[in-house]
Formats: structure tokens, C-alpha cells, sequence
């Protein structure tokens, strides 16, 4: 098949979380199974052209305001068959962000930025002549691909392409004053009846879940928590009624970037058979950061955004979090990497002044990240909703528990410890309550203490697991061939 996806974020070229990982590796694995697979995301400022290659004329793309001008680079994913089209247009994307130039301040103009990437996805198909079987959608930025399939294109050479969407986050939907809609270039009758409207308000993820032949979340067990009210940020009901187009596909890693035999970011390599190089990795983590040097006590790590999303008030919140009695009362090693959240980062430099056995380097820092997740025991995840997650993941093939809130896709990778039989991958809590946290993190190291056995035996059972691509990118070829039937009998 030929597939194109459209989206803002893709590692290695331009990531903040999750999303570029798994856009960037689900494409290489369906490449793998043989489809023509190609991915536009806009160049923005920090993507180097001198490794890209020009490669048409200029495009030119109307917003209600302006014309346009952009030109196409291209290159392929690194060690991949995946040919990436950056579209480049300096007055939209020439600056150093993705989404804005810092994680809590946006872009004013992001609704008309994305507008015009979905629009160009287009444009650009057109100037190859490259017509994909599918277009496939990622998070709100281009949620408004499958909007233009049936409206703009619905009788053009695109009227086979089917749109499929894949909600990442149901937290971040794009919201934004109607005033905005003129840039989107469609009539105001689409404002309702491409399901745009939202109180009032423009909605773009509404508005893909709404047209996508098909809509995909990351993980089986989100797929069903945002039809509640609960998990549904407001559109519970849109996708209840959407249920029957709607799976939960879980998501793979990439293996061959986190593998503790190869990883070249790890001072030492292990693998469940000989795990001498996970103390190694330890010990490179605990002289780094400079705590103490000491194999026998447990080292808990914490690699995430830090944002509510990922549990931060029930960690780290002054007065509410409990990390503080952590510290207090345990004999444990703390390591933590993020950014994000002013308070958040505040409070994790003031911990890291205050004890010894914690510390915290706030940045983005990929190469630490491994660090963290090879050279830790427990990695704690707490977060208050999870679509997939990929650090528990990470976390598990290289040995590093995870000590996770059961939701999403956290539920769906990590098994819960049994104390009387030592079975499962991980330590898990269903209420997120800083004191579940507390006895949880408790419990793990109760298990460190007393049950060394168990802890080995998990370690092991954690790190054979597969969370590869392959299983799932069969699932998503599946349903493409479902998405193009239901767009031919539209
Ligand atoms: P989300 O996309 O919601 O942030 P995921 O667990 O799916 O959560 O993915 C997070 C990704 O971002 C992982 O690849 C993780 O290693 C990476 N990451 C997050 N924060 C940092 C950081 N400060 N430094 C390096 N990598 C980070
Ligand atoms: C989002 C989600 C995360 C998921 C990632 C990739 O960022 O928050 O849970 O793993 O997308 O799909």
C-alpha cells in the first residue's frame, strides 16, 4: 500500500515526546513489511537543509490571510526505506519550536501553521505525482487531513485515499476562537458539518474524529477509557458513537535504538543472561550525578515531561507530593530528568540541594535518558492517564521495573507484581493518591529487601518481552485495507 503520514513531530528530526518516536517507528516497521511509505512534517528552524535534498518546485499554499510559498526537502528516516518530506516555509515554520519556543507558550499562529501542513500534504502528493492509498493523521496538528479528503478532495484524484487518525493524547485536541476558522480555506457550512464546532469554538481533533474512516488510540485499554466520561476529555460521546471505526492498537518501540546489547549511550552492556553490565550502568549513573556510589541501594529513576499528564503534583507537589517522605523514610536513590512545569523544575532542583540520595537535571537530554533506564532498578511512572507510554516499556527490556499507575497503556504492558508467587514485571497502584504512590514505592522496595529472588526473576521475565513493532504493524495493515473498503463504499 502506499501510505503517507502527516505529522509535527518525528525523531529523529524533531521530537518532544512520545509521538515522534512512535510515528517514526511504526512507519520504518509497515516500510519493513514492504508498503511505500512516506511521512511530510514541516522543516522546522532547528532542521538543517544541508543533509536534505530539494527536490520540486514551489508549492504554493492558500490561507484565508496569505499565499504560501514552500518549497519540499527530502531524505529518508536513518536506516530506513522511509522517504521524510519536510515542507519548508520560512514565514510559518522558520522558528526554534515545534509547537512554540517554549513548552508552556504556543504559537499564536499554530492553528494556520497546521492548517496549511494538512493542505500541503495535498499539494506536495500532487507535485510527485505520488497518490498514497492512505493518509494517515497524527494528534490534532493534522487531524484536519481526513476534513479535506471529504471535502476539498472528496472528487479529486484523492477520492480513494482514506484518512485514518491516531489520537496520541486526547488531552491536546486544538482548541481555538472561531476566528480562526477562515484560515482553514473551507466554507462556513463545514464549520458544523465537518464537525469543527466546539462550544463555539474551533476543535481539530473533533473534527478528524469526526471524518477519519478510521480512528486508532495507542493502546488497547485507552481505547476504551476515552469512550468514558472519565477518560474522554468531552468527546466520550463523539467516540462512543465512533466506537465501531475505533481500535486501540498498542504501540511498539523501537529496538534497535533501545537494546541494552548495542546501546552505544550505555557505559556497559547486559542482557537477561548476564546482568553484570546493568551494575555497571548503575554505577555510571550514581558517579554522573554525583550520588553516592553504592550497588545495594535501590536507585529509582524518572525520565518524563513534566506536566499534571504524568502524576508531577502527587510526586513532587509542595505541600500534597510524596516525595518528600519518600526521601524521609526509605533508604532509596532517587535519579530524575525533565522538563517542563516552572514549579515542577523548581522543586525538583530544591530536593536535589536538600538530599544527598536525590538528584535532578531538568533539560532534554536523550543520551542520559538510556543512562536512566539502564542504570536504574524501579522506574516510576505515575502518570494520571496514559494513551501508550513508551518509557515503562523501555523500562522493562532493560530490566528496570516499573512502578506504574494502572491506566492505558500502562495497564496493557506492565503485569502486577505477586508477592506469593513472585510473578509479574512491575508494581502497580489503581488509585493515584500521593499515598499510593508512597506505598507502592513502599512495596517494591520491601521486595528489594526481602524478596532479591523475585526482583531477579522479574528483571529477567521483564526484559524477554517483546514489545516490538512487528505484531502491531500488521494490525494497523489490517486496518487500512478496512479504511479503504469503507472509502470506496462511501
Ligand atoms: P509522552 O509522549 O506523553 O511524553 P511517552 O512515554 O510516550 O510519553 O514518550 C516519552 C518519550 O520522550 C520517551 O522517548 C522519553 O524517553 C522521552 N523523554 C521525555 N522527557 C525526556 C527528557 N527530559 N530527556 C530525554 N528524553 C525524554
Ligand atoms: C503521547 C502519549 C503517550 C504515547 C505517545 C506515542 O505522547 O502521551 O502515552 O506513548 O503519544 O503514541
Amino acid at each position: 500500500m502506499k501510505i503517507l503520514f502527516i505529522s509535527s513531530e518525528l525523531t529523529p528530526f524533531a521530537k518532544s515526546g512520545g509521538l515522534g518516536d512512535a510515528v517514526s517507528s511504526l512507519a520504518t516497521a509497515l516500510s519493513k513489511l514492504g508498503h511505500d511509505v512516506r511521512i511530510l512534517l514541516p522543516r522546522y528552524y532547528f532542521i538543517s537543509k544541508t543533509t536534505l535534498r530539494r527536490i520540486n518546485g514551489l508549492l504554493e499554499i492558500d490561507s484565508a490571510r496569505e499565499r504560501h510559498p514552500a518549497f519540499v526537502y527530502t531524505t529518508t528516516i536513518p536506516n530506513s526505506q522511509v522517504k521524510t518530506y519536510f515542507l519548508d516555509c520560512e514565514q510559518l515554520y522558520g522558528r526554534n519550536g515545534i509547537y512554540g519556543y517554549t513548552s508552556t507558550q504556543e504559537f499564536p499562529d499554530n492553528p494556520e501553521r497546521f492548517s496549511v501542513l494538512c493542505k500541503a500534504a495535498f499539494s506536495a502528493c500532487r507535485s510527485l505525482g505520488w497518490i498514497p492509498d492512505i493518509m494517515h493523521a497524527n494528534d490534532w496538528p493534522t487531524a484536519s487531513v481526513p476534513v479535506y479528503l471529504n471535502t476539498t478532495e472528496k472528487n479529486t484524484e484523492f477520492s480513494n485515499t482514506a484518512g485514518v487518525l491516531t489520537i496520541h493524547n486526547l488531552g491536546y485536541q486544538g482548541i481555538y476562537g472561531r476566528d480562526h476558522f477562515a484560515e482553514l480555506g473551507l466554507g462556513w457550512e463545514y464549520f458544523h458539518g465537518a464537525g469543527f464546532e466546539y462550544y463555539g469554538n474551533i476543535n481539530f481533533l473533533k473534527s478528524g474524529i469526526v471524518s477519519a474512516e478510521c480512528i486508532t488510540t495507542v493502546s488497547p485499554t485507552y481505547a476504551r477509557e476515552i469512550q468514558t466520561p472519565n477518560g474522554g476529555f468531552g468527546l466520550d460521546g463523539l467516540l462512543r458513537q465512533r466506537s465501531r471505526d475505533l481500535v486501540g492498537i498498542l504501540n511498539g518501540i523501537d529496538t534497535d535504538v533501545w537494546d541494552t546489547e548495542t546501546d552505544p549511550y550505555l557505559p556497559a552492556h547486559y542482557s537477561s543472561k548476564d546482568m553484570s553490565g546493568k551494575a555497571a550502568c548503575k554505577v555510571a549513573l550514581q558517579k554522573e550525578l554525583g550520588l553516592p556510589i553504592d550497588p545495594n541501594v535501590p536507585l529509582i529513576g524518572m525520565v518524563t515531561r513534566l506536566v499534571e499528564q504524568k502524576g508531577i503534583s502527587e510526586v513532587f507537589g509542595r505541600t500534597y507530593g510524596c516525595m518528600r517522605k519518600i526521601l524521609d523514610t526509605i533508604h532509596v536513590q532517587v535519579a530524575v530528568l525533565g522538563s517542563g512545569d516552572a514549579w515542577a523544575e523548581e522543586a525538583i532542583m530544591n530536593y536535589s540541594t536538600q538530599y544527598p540520595q536525590f538528584k535532578g537535571v531538568i533539560g532534554y537530554n536523550e543520551r542520559l535518558a538510556h543512562l536512566i533506564e539502564g542504570g536504574s532498578d524501579f522506574f516510576l511512572m505515575p502518570s494520571r492517564y496514559e494513551p501508550c507510554g513508551l518509557n515503562q516499556m523501555y523500562s522493562l527490556i532493560y530490566g528496570t521495573l516499573p512502578i506504574v499507575h494502572r491506566t492505558g497503556g500502562l495497564a496493557d504492558t506492565v503485569v502486577n507484581y505477586n508477592q506469593d508467587l513472585g510473578e509479574g514485571s512491575g508494581f502497580m497502584f489503581d488509585d493515584l493518591t500521593p499515598q499510593a504512590i508512597y506505598d507502592t514505592v513502599g512495596w517494591a522496595l520491601w521486595a528489594w529487601y526481602n524478596r532479591p529472588q523475585h526482583i531477579h526473576s522479574m528483571r529477567s521475565r521483564a526484559m524477554r518481552q517483546d514489545f516490538s513493532w512487528a505484531r502491531s504493524a500488521e494490525e494497523y495493515v489490517r486496518l487500512y485495507q478496512h479504511a479503504v473498503s469503507l472509502r470506496k463504499a462511501r
